[in-house]
């Protein structure tokens, strides 16, 4: 088997995410490559040494131009903040490396648009860490969407909701509060939450025509962990927005960081015609399955335990009833995207899918500013 050697960028949260699901892949799907981490990039040295030692990872890089120019790299996954995901991926893909990068593509669709011009240009395999695409049950909803079990659909509603910013003492930016400066984020919930809700909608109910948003910064100034300085927030803090999608469906999208005692309550549900269906991050491995056409005294919302062998990515598992959670999602992401490697072929969501879901955060930002309904930029 061939070995296929990864670089990569940051060793934070998703670097651990995509550590792990890089070590266990292989022990659960059967790959095209034998995956070697070869090396790990971060600024820091001596805490790069300590993440390659308890990760496994052969060698330590602590500037991703030298990553990017080495040979033995075939893969960079870029899992840096969104300031550095443009300048990254465009020069690994001029040096014709397939690129997995972290999602939000980039801070602004004018940035996405360079980034996916490079990897076609480069025609090098590519891939954006929209990672809830792959947890089983969400799966399993987008085949039951293709098969037509719901018919058409009338209406999607998704929220994403945290409670971790209000403390107005929180200082912003800098290593752990990166996501609070604007300059690094791009955004505040929109590219960092809605994105992630932007995504599993147009990939279950294609495209988004039009927006309509409002935001609202809550705490209008921090002190920023670098300069020292009280400065202003740019970020918005909490955002919701009513979108129409192509098929005619209508909906709503919340997200904020201000709902005290949610700590990562993604969920969404989707009215058809025959049927409706709901998901509930803190619930992953169940989706909830209304059908109209059931026999009417027994009719009602199913709670299905995705965890059979015949639901979406189960079979590589554990026996039926037996639930896999988060981190496996990332693990179904690198299984997929080398497998599309081997075949030539691409993997969603690519950078330009990645790109579709910044035109509509793009749209939304957009809209909070105007006060009117704008439309979405569409893809080429
Ligand atoms: N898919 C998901 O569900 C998900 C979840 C969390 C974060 N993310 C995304 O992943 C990315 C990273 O987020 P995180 O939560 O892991 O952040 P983090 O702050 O935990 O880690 C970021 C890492 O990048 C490193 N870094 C920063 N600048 C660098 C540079 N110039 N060169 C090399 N390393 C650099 C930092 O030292 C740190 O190790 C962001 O784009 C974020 O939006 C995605």
């Amino acid at each position: 088997m061939k070995t296929l050697n990864v670089g990569m960028i940051g060793y934070g949260f998703m670097g651990r995410a995509h550590s792990n699901a890089f070590r266990k892949v292989g022990h659960f799907f059967d790959l095209p490559y034998q995956i070697v981490l070869k090396a790990v990039c971060a600024r820091n040295e001596e805490k790069a040494r300590a993440f390659a030692a308890r990760w496994g990872y052969e060698s330590v890089e602590t500037d991703w131009k030298k990553l990017l120019a080495r040979e033995d790299i075939d893969l960079v996954d870029i899992c840096a903040p969104n300031d550095v995901h443009a300048e990254i991926a465009i020069a690994a893909a001029r040096a014709g490396k397939m690129i997995m990068c972290e999602k939000p593509l980039a801070r602004t669709g004018a940035e996405g648009e360079k980034m996916v011009r490079a990897v076609e240009k480069a025609g090098v395999p590519n891939t954006v860490w929209y990672n809830y695409r792959r947890i089983p049950a969400v799966t399993l909803a987008k085949q039951l969407i293709d098969e037509g079990r719901l018919g058409r659909i009338f209406h999607y509603r998704a929220k994403f909701l945290q409670d971790w910013t209000i403390n107005p003492d929180l200082p912003q930016g800098g290593t752990g509060l990166w996501r609070l400066d604007v300059k690094v984020a791009g955004s505040g919930v929109t590219g960092d939450l809605l994105a992630h809700c932007i995504d599993t909608a147009l990939w279950l109910n294609g495209s988004v025509d039009r927006v309509n948003a409002m935001t609202e910064t809550f705490v209008k100034e921090r002190k920023h962990v670098l300069s020292g300085k009280v400065e202003k927030v740019g970020i918005d803090d909490a955002c919701a927005f009513l979108a129409r999608f192509s098929n005619g469906s209508l909906a709503t999208f919340e997200s904020t960081r201000y709902a005290r005692g949610h700590k990562a309550l993604y969920t969404f549900e989707i009215n058809g015609e025959h049927a409706s269906i709901a998901w509930d991050l803190h619930d992953l491995h169940r989706l909830q399955y209304f059908d109209h056409r059931d026999q009417g005294t027994t009719r009602g919302w199913r709670s299905i335990h995705v965890t059979d062998g015949e639901h979406p990515y189960m079979a590589k598992w554990w026996v039926p009833g037996l639930a896999i959670g988060y981190e496996h999602s990332f693990v179904h992401q690198v299984a997929d995207f080398l497998q599309g490697v081997a075949e030539g072929k691409p993997v969603g969501p690519t950078f330009k899918d990645a790109l579709e879901t910044q035109y509509v955060c793009d749209a939304v930002l957009k809209s909070a500013q105007t006060g009117k309904w704008e439309k979405v930029k569409k893809i080429r």
